[in-house]
This record gives C-alpha cells, sequence and structure tokens, in this order.
C-alpha cells in the first residue's frame, strides 16, 4: 500500500490535472482536501476536454473512488452540475463519489462578499484577484464556528436559523461595501436552492474521514489531490494574496484526518516554467511580448475565471521553498513542450535582495517584490518531439534544462510532461512503487 500527495509547487495551474489523472492508473482512491471551485483542472481524454473544480481528477478512471474531504469549501450547486456533467461521459455512475459531510459549504451571501470586496479593494488598488468563489468567506464562516456544513443541508430547521444568523450579521457589511443586502423573499430562495441541492446530493455524503482511513488500513492506493500550489498557503505562501487554505501536503492529513504517519511519497508538481494569477509578487514575472509569446503558448489563461495568467520563467528559489514546505520526494515536471521555439530559455536559480543572495524567497512579501532574480539561460529548442518517451530524447538544451533544474531543486523527478495527452509523458519513476 502506498498513500501519495500530489501539490502544487508554484502559484497554482501547473497542470495537476494531468498528473493526478496518470497517477490515478495506480491508485484506487482520489481525495480533493482543500479549497474549492476556485481550483480548475482541465483534463485532456483521447483529445476531449474536460474541465472540473470540485470533483477530483481522477474521475476519469471509472470504478475509482473519489472523495471530497472535510476541509473543502463546496458550492453545492457546481457540485450538481459537475456530477452531471461526468454522468453524461458515462463516469460517476457506479456509487464512486463520496462527498464529506464536515465540508462547509459555500452559499450565493458568499460570492457576494466576495465579489464585494474585491470591487472595494480593487478602488484602493489592494484587490487579492480572488477567484470571486466565495472561498475566504466561506473559510472566515468556519473559522468563526459559524459555517454551513454539508451535513446542514440535510436539516432544514439548522440549516434556516445559520444562514439568517449570518446574514444578520453579514448584511451591515454588505450595505457598508456597496451591496445591496439579500430580501427576504430572496434569502428563502437561497435556503429553498440549497435544500434542494442538499436532497440531490444525499445519496453521496458520508463520513469521509473514516472511508480514507479505511481504505489505507486495508492496503489500497491512496492519492491526495491538492488544490491551488504551496505559495498559496494561507500560512506559508505570500500572505496576504494566498487563498484561505492550506495548499501544502499537510493540509491532506488535516483535511481528511489521517495522520502524517500515513504518507508514503509527496509529489510536487512544476510546470517548466512559471504562472501567477491574481495580484501578488512574481519575481521571474515576463511583461509585454515575451510574456504574451509564453502566455499564448502555453494557453495560459484560468480554467475557473478564464483570466489571462501572469507568466515568467522558471523561479528555483520559489521551487525549493514549496519543496521545502510540503516535503517533496519527487518532482513532476509539465509543459516542457511549450517552452519549444523559443529563442533563448532563462532560469531563476537565485534573488539578489539588498547585495545578498538567497536561495528560497524573503519572508517579506514586499522584499520578494523587489527581489532581483538571478538567471542561468540556456540556448532554445526546436518544437519536442512529442513521441519523447525518455530524457535522452529531448534536445540537448532541452535536456540540459531538465537536468539542471532537477539538480538545484535538489528532488528528483519523477515525471516530465511534453504535451497535454496522456500518452506524451516521461516516466521516470513510480511514487506508488
Ligand atoms: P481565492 O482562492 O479565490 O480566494 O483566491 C485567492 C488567490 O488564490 C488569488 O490570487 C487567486 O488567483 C489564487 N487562486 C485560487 N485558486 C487558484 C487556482 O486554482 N489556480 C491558481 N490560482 C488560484
Amino acid at each position: 500500500m502506498s498513500v501519495v500527495i500530489v501539490v502544487g509547487a508554484q502559484w497554482g495551474d501547473e497542470g495537476k490535472g494531468k498528473v493526478v489523472d496518470l497517477f490515478t492508473e495506480r491508485a484506487e482512491m482520489v481525495i480533493r482536501y482543500g479549497g474549492g471551485a476556485n481550483a480548475g483542472h482541465t483534463l485532456v481524454i483521447e483529445g476531449q476536454k474536460l474541465v472540473t473544480h470540485l470533483v477530483p481528477s481522477g474521475v476519469c478512471h471509472p470504478g475509482k473512488s473519489c472523495v471530497l474531504g472535510d476541509g473543502m469549501v463546496i458550492d453545492p450547486q457546481t457540485l450538481l452540475e459537475e456530477i452531471a456533467q461526468c454522468q453524461a461521459r458515462g463516469l460517476l455512475s457506479r456509487g464512486e463519489l463520496l462527498v464529506g459531510l464536515g465540508a462547509h459549504v459555500i452559499l450565493p451571501y458568499h460570492k457576494l462578499l466576495d465579489a464585494l470586496r474585491e470591487d472595494a479593494g480593487a478602488k484602493i488598488g489592494k484587490a487579492i484577484g480572488t477567484t470571486r468563489r466565495g472561498i475566504g468567506p466561506a473559510y472566515e464562516a468556519k473559522a468563526a464556528r459559524k459555517g454551513v456544513r454539508v451535513r446542514d443541508l440535510m436539516k432544514p430547521a439548522r440549516l434556516r436559523e445559520l444562514v439568517l444568523a449570518n446574514l444578520d450579521e453579514l448584511s451591515p457589511l454588505i450595505a457598508h461595501l456597496g451591496g445591496q443586502p439579500p430580501a427576504p423573499a430572496e434569502i428563502e430562495r437561497w435556503i429553498d436552492d440549497a435544500l434542494a441541492a442538499g436532497r440531490a446530493l444525499l445519496p453521496y455524503t458520508g463520513d469521509a474521514g473514516r472511508h480514507v482511513a479505511h481504505a489505507i488500513a486495508d492496503g489500497q492506493h491512496v492519492l491526495f489531490e491538492g488544490a491551488q500550489g504551496c505559495l498559496l498557503d494561507l500560512d506559508h505562501g505570500t500572505y496576504p494574496y494566498v487563498t484561505s487554505s492550506s495548499t501544502i501536503a499537510a493540509g491532506a492529513c488535516q483535511s481528511a484526518g489521517i495522520g502524517p504517519t500515513a504518507i508514503d511519497a509527496v509529489v510536487g508538481i512544476t510546470k517548466a516554467y512559471a504562472t501567477r494569477v491574481g495580484a501578488g509578487p512574481f519575481p521571474t514575472e515576463l511583461h509585454g511580448d515575451a510574456g504574451d509569446r509564453l502566455r499564448k503558448a502555453g494557453g495560459e489563461f484560468g480554467a475557473t475565471t478564464g483570466r489571462p495568467r501572469r507568466c515568467g520563467w522558471l523561479d528555483l528559489p520559489a521551487l525549493r521553498m514549496g519543496a521545502r514546505l510540503s516535503g517533496m520526494t519527487s518532482l513532476a515536471l509539465t509543459k516542457l513542450d511549450v517552452l519549444g521555439g523559443m529563442s533563448e530559455v532563462s532560469v531563476c536559480v537565485a534573488y539578489t535582495v539588498d547585495g545578498k543572495e538567497l536561495d528560497e524567497p524573503p519572508i517579506d512579501p514586499d522584499d520578494i517584490a523587489r527581489a532581483q532574480p538571478v538567471y542561468t539561460s540556456f540556448p532554445g529548442w526546436e518544437k519536442l518531439p512529442a513521441d519523447a518517451r525518455d530524457v535522452s530524447d529531448l534536445p540537448g538544451p532541452a535536456r540540459a534544462y531538465v537536468e539542471t533544474i532537477e539538480r538545484l531543486a535538489g528532488v528528483p523527478f519523477c515525471l516530465v510532461s511534453v504535451g497535454p495527452d496522456r500518452t506524451e509523458t516521461i516516466r521516470l519513476h513510480d511514487p506508488f512503487a
């Protein structure tokens, strides 16, 4: 038996969907453990695209057990739409999905508040650039011990009491931020919709923590699918420009309710370059034509919001920090093919701040924002052979690039992705082995 956690090693959007999909061939259970519909996984199966926000990327393998852990914040309408979308493709029709009854629920007022805060922040240049999916407000309610959980969707009186109590507190804030507090009829509709969603979700709900623990005790191969990336972690990321959950490997244990001693391996996913969505420091960001070229080549537009992603060179100090925070035992390098056709490819090997060279980002985001990247450059290479199945199949400069990253990151690669399809992959090591 092996228990493997997959985490994003950067600021999210590292191509986790494809890697989780590949690893799911070996896993019997896949668990999403944090965040909510702020994530977006684009899966390409036999040339067909499937985008999921809540359902784990492992869904594409019929018969594998998919779990949404208690640490998540779940938008019930989005989840129901995704279940329907999967079932229309013949997936999730055999009772493969289990939604934790302890997970928190995102309701319309969480999304309203998220959007109003962002709009107010934008006016003074302080927006976080959230996905506006209500993630922060739902986690705030959870921390304040006033949140609505999935189990509350099945208890009409309790749900009503919670929603009314929350809105009693939040309506003045909504008005203060320039919004229209919901009228009683609208609140009633929200409650009715939530109860209807609860009835529809009931067959999928259960005790996620025990379900996962039993699978591990039974000796199953279990895969935890992280969302976002290590540098967006609430505690250790580039605060305040972070999400509101734990995105590092430890978050998997916390969310699923299992101990760290159950974990056998942690795989970090890093793109061959870097992207970031929303505000916050990004030392290797490329502006103008160079950034546009990378964005176009990599199709770097948010799967959830459609926003253009900020693009830049691979940042090894940030990658080392992600590797340290999550205790990564191996790395998967994705989207190497996107760099094909560039005249030159660079990688940031260190930062300088006030004349001092640093191998990891400084602790203060203001210092990260003014850090100067120290680059090593490689001659570019032509399009990668799509049938590359070994590092030795790569053109010389691409091979040198891969080997340099592996050496300077200090974590071995288990996989290099050379194209979007499942088959376009160099497999070096099986994390479940
Ligand atoms: P929130 O999670 O919607 O509150 O957004 C907080 C920050 O995390 C923003 O900068 C978002 O762009 C970023 N973020 C949240 N989810 C993702 C993701 O799945 N990929 C990349 N960035 C994300």
